[in-house]
């Protein structure tokens, strides 16, 4: 599941995962991290998601990364944003009001990058790679992230032998082995979710938890 997979899904329009509406969780839990209104939150593998545009009107300057060139521009357009984009040496940094999306790999994102970032939302990334990438990407979000950074956190419960990923199922344990170590893990909601994702019964679970955790730096 490296980065031409997705690079790929975006050009044939494969992307069941984007949600037409902003995320419900993000609406409810958000106010728990204590984010201040003008300060900077950070969204991994954002995609186009609607939620840049939530965060953003609750006065957030608000910092995307993205692989894909299609997914970014997508959400300019779809969403009718003025917006520029232009070249910082090789990386194409795409700007609107508040609203930025780095398009690159996240592995490349540096602290200094990530400076002033105060809350992180992560909706369908940690889920979205398997379980070595998991791994690289818990440890690259703790070495870059500052120590003022909270982080909420979605993710999915499920017998993997049943389906495939993406996205993958990732449990309890394993959130607290990727995050115990730099955080706090508060469990917010753990809730029954297969009616929420009807193509996920199509495509073999009979069982789908999904579970939202707050993550505060305890260093
Ligand atoms: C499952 S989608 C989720 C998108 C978004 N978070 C949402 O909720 O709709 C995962 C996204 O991560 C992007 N992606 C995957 N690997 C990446 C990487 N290494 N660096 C940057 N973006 C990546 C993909 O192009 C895709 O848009």
């Amino acid at each position: 599941m490296n980065t031409d997979y997705w690079l790929e899904s975006w050009k044939q329009n494969k992307i069941g995962f984007h949600q037409h509406e902003i995320n419900g969780h993000l609406s409810s839990f958000w106010k728990q991290l204590n984010a201040e209104d003008q300060s900077q939150v950070f969204l991994p593998l954002c995609g186009k998601s609607l939620d840049l545009l939530w965060l953003r009107q609750q006065g957030h300057h608000v910092l995307g990364i993205e692989i894909s060139a299609i997914a970014i521009l997508d959400f300019f357009v779809e969403n009718n944003l003025t917006f520029n984009s232009r070249y910082q040496n090789d990386l194409q940094i795409w700007e609107s009001e508040h609203l930025t999306i780095l398009q690159d790999d996240f592995f490349n994102l540096t602290a200094h990058q990530l400076l002033d970032v105060a809350g992180v939302f992560d909706r369908a990334a940690l889920v979205a790679l398997p379980i070595s990438l998991r791994q690289k990407y818990a440890q690259h979000l703790k070495n870059i992230l500052s120590e003022k950074a909270k982080i909420l956190l979605i993710a999915f419960e499920y017998d993997q032998s049943k389906m495939d990923g993406p996205p993958f199922a990732v449990h309890e344990a394993e959130i607290h082995e990727l995050y115990g170590d730099r955080y706090e893990i508060k469990l917010l909601l753990s809730q029954d979710a297969l009616d929420n994702y009807p193509s996920f019964r199509s495509r073999g679970l009979s069982c789908l938890t999904e579970k939202v955790y707050l993550l505060t730096p305890t260093i």
